[in-house]
């Protein structure tokens, strides 16, 4: 690898998935294309989303209500047709994939099953600088529960985890971690910490928000208990896009678990016949509640579709070739001049790196922006950005970093 235009283009020439690049509607900058970073933010719109909610707005239009059973395509086999696909992408099965609600609600419901405060085994292990709505969503659970916040979260570094679990065991009910931190972009070793927590029989969920879509996971040969994520980042099911949980199938079955439930987790053969007393569906999709959203579920099913053409292994290799390319380039600039510094781990990182800038951070991030590197800002004094292998170039790379190397 070197840091020349004509190795990037090389690298661009040589890249298999560069046509997929055209499935995806790029925003304009100017008379050009913005050079899109914010795939750990909202994934860019597929060109064919549009043709998948208009064919759902056709069914309703053909058939009304029985649009959930008529067709070709009946709405209420909807959910079947992505958990597969989904459960590729996380290593789940299809039947420990539930396709429902919204983050911060999946995890507020997840709790429910999975936190149970008991004896002296009261406390919530997480990671510092948690995502907001996470912090927000443990602080009001626990109160909900009679719980003190300050008393009840625990919450701990990345490189502490380990060490934290073994010390605290006695009284963790629960651990539960953001498996790539939205500020850092480090990634947790999630299978080591699963089998920590696991070791003192202590449930441990994750919020794979940045993961899904973005590195590999292996959840269900992990033991990981519960996990939930948004699909409107890597997975570009747009804004508000329906969310998506993991429950292992050990729990699956079980009738001591708790739950919030609805009349779309009740089993699937009776659930019309409106008895009284909740049975579930012995699935991950017996935590469903509400009627599904099937206008979501179209934008999801089209960037589903997508990743399984373009092949998650084939994803994989260039994520890793346009990491290496990107982390090539910036430490070179920083020998050229050390302004800024990478809180991303070498070793532990995905799609998105996290620069700090201790100096001028907003003046450079405000400059790149209006040159067309869609990047984002977070606060203190962090450049995030995340170049993706289904619409980003080795070309914007290197723009990027020469854009960058003549502001510093
Ligand atoms: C790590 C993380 N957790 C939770 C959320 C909140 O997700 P939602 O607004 O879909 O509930 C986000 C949103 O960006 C996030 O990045």
């Amino acid at each position: 690898m070197d840091s020349s235009s004509t190795y990037a283009r090389q690298l661009d020439a040589e890249d298999v998935l560069a046509p997929f690049r055209d499935r995806f509607i790029i925003p304009p900058h100017g008379e050009a294309s913005q050079c899109y970073f914010l795939g750990n933010s909202l994934g860019l719109q597929p060109r064919t989303t549009a043709l998948h909610i208009q064919r759902v707005l056709d069914q309703w239009a053909a058939h009304g209500v029985e649009a959930f059973f008529l067709g070709s395509d009946p709405w209420l086999e909807l959910h079947e047709q992505l958990a597969g696909p989904m459960a590729q992408l996380v290593g789940a099965k299809p039947a420990e994939i539930s396709i429902m609600n919204q983050l911060t609600v999946n995890l507020h419901l997840l709790l429910v099953s999975f936190y149970r405060p008991t004896g002296k085994r009261i406390k919530i292990l997480c990671e510092k600088k948690a995502f907001p709505s996470d912090q927000y969503m443990l602080e009001t659970h626990v109160k909900h529960l009679g719980f003190d916040p300050e008393e009840v979260i625990v919450e701990a570094a990345a490189e502490d985890m380990l060490n934290t679990i073994e010390q605290q065991a006695d009284e963790l009910a629960l651990v539960f971690l953001g498996g790539i931190n939205y500020y850092t972009g480090q990634v947790l070793d999630m299978q080591a910490i699963t089998a920590k927590a696991r070791k003192h029989a202590i449930p441990v969920g994750y919020d794979l928000a940045h993961a899904a879509g973005n590195i590999p996971l292996d959840l269900h040969a992990w033991q990981v208990d519960f996990a939930a994520w948004c699909t409107y980042k890597y997975l570009n099911a747009g804004p508000g896009a329906v969310g998506a949980v993991f429950i292992h199938e050990r729990h699956h079955q079980n009738p001591d678990l708790h739950r919030f439930a609805g009349w779309f987790g009740y089993e699937k053969a009776t659930r019309f016949q409106m008895q009284k007393g909740f049975k579930p569906v012995p699935t991950a999709e017996g935590w469903q509640l509400s009627t599904p959203s099937i206008l979501l579920y179209a934008c999801l099913q089209t960037s589903l579709s997508i990743f399984e053409e373009a092949g998650w292994d084939q994803l994989q290799q260039k994520q890793q070739r346009m990491q290496d390319y990107l982390w090539l380039l910036l430490t070179d600039l920083q020998k050229f001049k050390p302004a800024f510094q990478i809180l991303t781990p070498e070793h532990e990182r995905g799609a998105q790196l996290s620069l700090y800038f201790p100096e001028r951070g907003r003046e450079i991030y405000d400059d790149l922006m209006q040159q067309g590197f869609i990047i984002d800002w977070r606060e203190p004094n962090v450049i995030r950005l995340a170049p993706v292998p289904l619409y980003n170039t080795f070309t914007e790379i290197w723009q990027f970093a020469t854009a960058l190397k003549k502001l510093l």
